[in-house]
């Protein structure tokens, strides 16, 4: 199988350059779905992080005739039952859970807010970020990787760095959260980097790289 282009299944700009970064030893184009001029909508209405990669590699691989990568990641709060899990990036608009989070300058940090009042006085702050990462090729392919980042999550947002609730959340053995860390820091530790490690490790036994 030779590939030269994968589709990465994002319109997160944070997310692209974290993908770029991970795959920019190996000659491969890396496009967005912001590259393709015919748009479609993939909703990501299934309950497991799985299910949701899978949705949105495989209807954007069959529409744009391309190999492509969707991940599907969250953040799961052991005091909060793993929420917000799969609902993440909409959290803040949650009813339960003490309502609705108001919006007022981005939903990162209103999501941020509304984990930071739910954990105000709980003790138990561990947490971790899980990926998962589905490539898939039509009529050919597809492959699964998963990776976790384990920390907690602090009581403030400090950090300018990253996106989604890195703020809020110290991997374990740092005295620094996520958004204080460099993007090379953060990619050799987080959840996203492991799993797109593991799939460029078999990707490398599988295809022809181009260079
Ligand atoms: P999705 O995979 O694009 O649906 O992402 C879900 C949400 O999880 C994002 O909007 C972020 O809020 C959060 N998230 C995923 N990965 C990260 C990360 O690396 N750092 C911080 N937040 C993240």
């Amino acid at each position: 199988m030779k590939v030269d282009k994968i589709l990465i299944a994002t319109t997160n700009k944070g997310k692209l350059k974290e993908f770029k970064h991970l795959f920019k030893d190996t000659g491969i184009t890396i496009l967005s779905l912001d590259d393709m001029n015919e748009k479609i909508e993939v909703v990501e209405d299934r309950e497991t992080f799985l299910e949701n990669a899978i949705k949105k590699a495989t209807e954007y691989a069959k529409f744009y005739n391309l190999p492509v990568i969707a991940e599907d990641a969250g953040l799961e709060i052991e005091a909060l039952g793993g929420f917000p899990g799969v609902y993440s990036a909409r959290f803040f608009s949650f009813k339960e859970f003490g309502g609705e989070e108001p919006v007022q300058d981005s939903i990162d940090r209103a999501n941020i807010l509304k984990v930071l009042r739910l954990m105000a006085n709980e003790k138990n702050r561990k947490a971790r970020f899980v990926s998962n990462v589905v490539f898939y090729v039509p009529e050919e392919t597809g492959i699964w990787t998963e990776g976790y980042l384990y920390g907690e999550i602090v009581d403030k947002p400090v950090g300018e760095g990253g996106f989604g609730y890195d703020p809020i959340f110290k991997p374990e053995g740092y005295q620094k959260t996520l958004a204080q860390l460099s993007p090379e820091e953060k990619n050799r530790i987080s959840h996203r980097g492991k799993a797109v490690k593991k799939l460029i490790n078999i990707l490398e036994k599988i295809l022809q790289w181009k260079n």
